[in-house]
């Protein structure tokens, strides 16, 4: 029988034998969210559910195929102007679920698909949590990544129901936990097949009215309880925490603070405090920049995901089940494992069986290391292996959907390879070249079918990397595009399309900046400051410690690269040059700028690397205003030039591919979010100074000098990615 009585906006509620069983299915969109429309009917609902005396017990159960509650409305953030409008909407939330907490009748949470943020918080209100064990099934506090604090119960009521390490581990890290694990910290007390999600939460709901189940209060809740009641074990595990998030966020992010704040309130002045606590910082936190800039690329990534990637609609990606991979090295390998994990055949060539052998043992490593974090089981990692065959010849091209190549970079190598290769693959079939370098468009001079050629750049470690660049030769056909943007996504991969060009984007914005670091060392600056102000700044390793890592004898052969192409402002500079000729390539011959030990772990600057600079040993100091200044408006400027000469397609793909291709700091939003919060005026100022300076190396591209004539923004304040 359903339930009428009330106007029904996306919440369907159903009575089974005096158990309301309330259905929630946002109408016309993917996934459903707290928006305005459903906490308003929630209070209609939780009224309901307070005077409706046939109603004993009720379900909350959601009507999409694999979406629980996706938490807040994110977009409701956007017009927030003041902490006090954030810290409304905070309480109001809170308000509801204390609501939803008190309710006459015991409320059973029927969790299938992600439930995260507001939703966990909707859930950790109820009497009684069931969770489904499928992958979609994940449940965790993300606000953090958000730039925000959970702002409707979650520090208070999460360290209740599972302890606080439990609780600070989750909030902290943003990290999702799967049904099992939750069952084990006692953040659902159930877990069962998909398929008896509802009938047993109803059956669950009875028992609660009937009294023989108790509602629940968390498998380590007692214990948890018992431990962060002592006041000195709760400091201990506090101030750890505190150490810890320093470390990792290096002071840049102050979500975490504020969230560790709201914990500790609520555990040591009582739960009306730390809510009240919560909300407080829940405001302040929704108007900070960092926020601002996070919710952005929050954004920014969901339209990728929906971005085929080709302007001309009606194009359909080509289907890929089979993949062939030329070259099993560093880069083949790393694609395999990839895409063995996302359940696509792949045959992988190499030029002999050792290479080949090698290749299958870094794939197994990857994927091993799943394993080992049991986040598959032995019959899913023997199952995943088995999709990978290895050969030295082209046996079994003969029906692959799409071949990857990633073997030397060298361009007759690459031709040899595409020519072989065509001649065995079926007519439909896409070329893609893994090249960080070498123009599309020249790779596929030597194709037969050179529509049918593209780029796939991976970044390295492929499986740890979220980012993939699709370039598009001269001759690329729109569908053969919109394949290469598909599968990667399938790969789980943030996708951005760029026009070709020495360097495409990313590698073509990261060499001023590395170029420019280079620089100020043959000037004299040491390298370990040079690193720190950049690592200050923002990003996630220094450049000339990115250098020994990526390898001197890559960046300098690409540096030159560039340096062909674009002249002055990428002359690479001496003291990199120098070194690699000295056989310094960084960790992998375990001598570069920085010492290695014998097991290559890293120590401190290499100072015998001085010898090798203009400058010499003697090393002058620089500011770090100076270093950040000319290492990143180089980064800046040449992401403009990008933009400018239609390398990419909008600032929004630009802010991803640096964010998400070289850690460009996110919570600077990317280069162009960053050049409107520094304003272009200022920029183009200061890069003329600079040009003063270093003639030629700071030209303000042109597209900076009209923006900052004409006043406008890469981002017009309410426009959307
Ligand atoms: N608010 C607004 N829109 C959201 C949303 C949210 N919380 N979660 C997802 N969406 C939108 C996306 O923008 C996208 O919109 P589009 O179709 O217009 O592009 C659509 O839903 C589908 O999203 P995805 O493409 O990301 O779908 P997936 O199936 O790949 O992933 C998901 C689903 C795992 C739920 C993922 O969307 C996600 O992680 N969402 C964000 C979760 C989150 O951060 N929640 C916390 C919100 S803050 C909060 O709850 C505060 C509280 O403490 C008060
Ligand atoms: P690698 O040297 O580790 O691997 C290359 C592999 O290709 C070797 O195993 C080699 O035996 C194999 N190979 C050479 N000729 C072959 C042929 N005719 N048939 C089959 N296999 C052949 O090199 P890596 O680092 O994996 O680079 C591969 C490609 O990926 C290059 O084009 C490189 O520019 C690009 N790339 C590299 C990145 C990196 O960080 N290493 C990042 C992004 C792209």
């Amino acid at each position: 029988m359903t339930g009428g009585g009330l106007p029904s906006y996306a919440v369907r509620t159903e009575i089974q034998d005096g158990v309301a069983v309330l259905t929630l299915d946002v109408p016309g969109e993917p996934v459903n969210t707290l928006n305005r429309g459903v906490r308003d009917e929630f209070v209609a609902i939780i009224d309901r559910l307070e005077r409706d005396a046939s109603i004993e017990a009720a379900v909350l159960i959601s009507g999409k195929a694999e979406n629980f509650i996706a938490g807040a409305d994110i977009e409701e953030f956007l017009p927030l102007e003041t902490a006090a409008d954030a810290e409304r909407l905070s309480r109001s939330g809170q308000m509801l679920l204390d609501s939803l907490e008190r309710v006459r009748v015991p409320v059973v949470a029927a969790i299938h698909g992600a439930c995260l943020g507001g939703g966990l918080e909707t859930a950790l209100a109820c009497s009684y949590r069931i969770a489904t064990d499928h992958p979609k099934t994940v449940l965790g506090l993300p606000e953090v990544q958000l730039g925000i604090i959970p702002g409707a119960g979650g520090t208070q009521r999460l360290p209740q129901l599972v302890g606080l390490p439990e609780a600070l581990d989750m909030i902290l890290s943003s990290r999702n936990v799967r049904a099992k694990k939750a069952l084990k910290t006692g953040l659902v007390d159930e877990v069962v097949h998909p398929a008896i999600l509802r009938q047993i939460a109803v059956r669950r709901a009875r028992e609660l009215v009937r009294g023989t189940r108790r509602p629940s209060r968390g498998a380590t809740g007692a214990r948890a309880a018992l431990m962060d009641r002592n006041p000195l074990g709760r400091m201990l595990v506090l101030k750890k925490a505190r150490e810890t998030v320093q470390k990792r966020t290096k002071g840049h992010y102050p979500a975490p603070f504020a969230a560790l704040r709201a914990v500790e309130t609520g555990l040591a002045r009582g739960s009306a405090e730390g809510y009240r606590e919560e909300a407080r910082l829940f405001g302040e936190m929704a108007v900070t920049n960092v926020s601002r800039q996070l919710v952005y690329l929050f954004f920014a990534s969901t339209a990728l995901k929906k971005d085929p990637g080709v302007d001309e609609p009606g194009v359909k990606p080509r289907p890929v089940s089979k993949l062939g991979i030329l070259g099993a090295g560093f880069m083949g390998a790393g694609i395999a494992s990839v895409a063995v994990q996302q359940g696509t055949l792949v045959r992988m060539k190499d030029a002999d069986h050792a290479r080949v052998g090698k290749g299958f043992a870094a794939v197994r490593k990857v994927v091993e290391e799943r394993l080992k974090k049991r986040q598959i089981t032995r019959t899913q990692f023997e199952d995943t292996l088995a999709l990978l065959g290895g050969t030295v010849d082209y046996s079994g091209f003969g029906n692959v959907d799409l071949v990857i190549e990633a073997v030397f970079e060298d361009i007759n190598v690459k031709h040899q390879v595409l020519r072989e290769v065509e001649a065995v693959l079926p007519e439909h079939a896409v070329f893609a070249t893994n090249t960080s370098t070498i123009p599309i468009s020249r790779i596929a001079e030597a194709a037969a079918r050179p529509s049918q050629v593209v780029g796939m750049h991976f970044f390295s470690p492929v499986h740890k990397m979220p980012l993939l660049e699709v370039i598009t030769g001269e001759a690329t056909a729109p569908d053969v595009t919109a394949t290469a943007v598909a599968y990667g996504k399938k790969l789980g991969k943030t996708v951005i399309v760029v026009n070709d060009g020495p360097g495409f984007y990313v590698n073509r914005i990261l060499f001023p900046y590395i170029n420019e670091a280079g620089r100020l060392i043959d000037q004299g600056a040491a390298i370990h400051e040079v690193d720190r102000a950049l690592v200050d700044f923002g990003f996630p390793v220094g450049p000339i410690t990115l250098v020994d890592e990526v390898g001197g004898d890559v960046a300098s052969h690409a540096a030159r690269i560039m340096f062909d192409a674009f002249s002055d402002r990428f002359e690479p500079s001496k003291t990199l040059d120098a070194a690699v000729a000295a056989g310094r390539y960084g960790r992998k011959s375990k001598k570069g700028f920085y010492l290695y030990d014998e097991k290559g772990e890293k120590g401190g600057v290499d100072e015998s690397v001085y010898e090798l600079t203009p400058a010499g040993a003697a090393r002058s100091e620089f500011s770090a205003d100076e270093i950040q200044q000319r290492c990143v408006f180089a980064m800046l400027n040449e992401a403009a030039r990008c933009l400018e000469d239609g390398i990419i397609r909008s600032p929004r793909d630009g802010d991803a591919g640096a964010v998400f291709g070289i850690g460009f700091p996110p919570f600077r939003g990317g280069p162009f979010r960053y050049i409107d919060t520094i304003g272009v005026e200022i920029l183009v100022q200061q890069l003329d100074e600079l040009n003063v300076r270093f003639p030629g190396r700071f030209q303000p591209a042109e597209l900076l000098s009209r923006l900052a004539r004409s006043g406008a923004k890469f981002h017009p304040a309410g426009s959307r990615p």
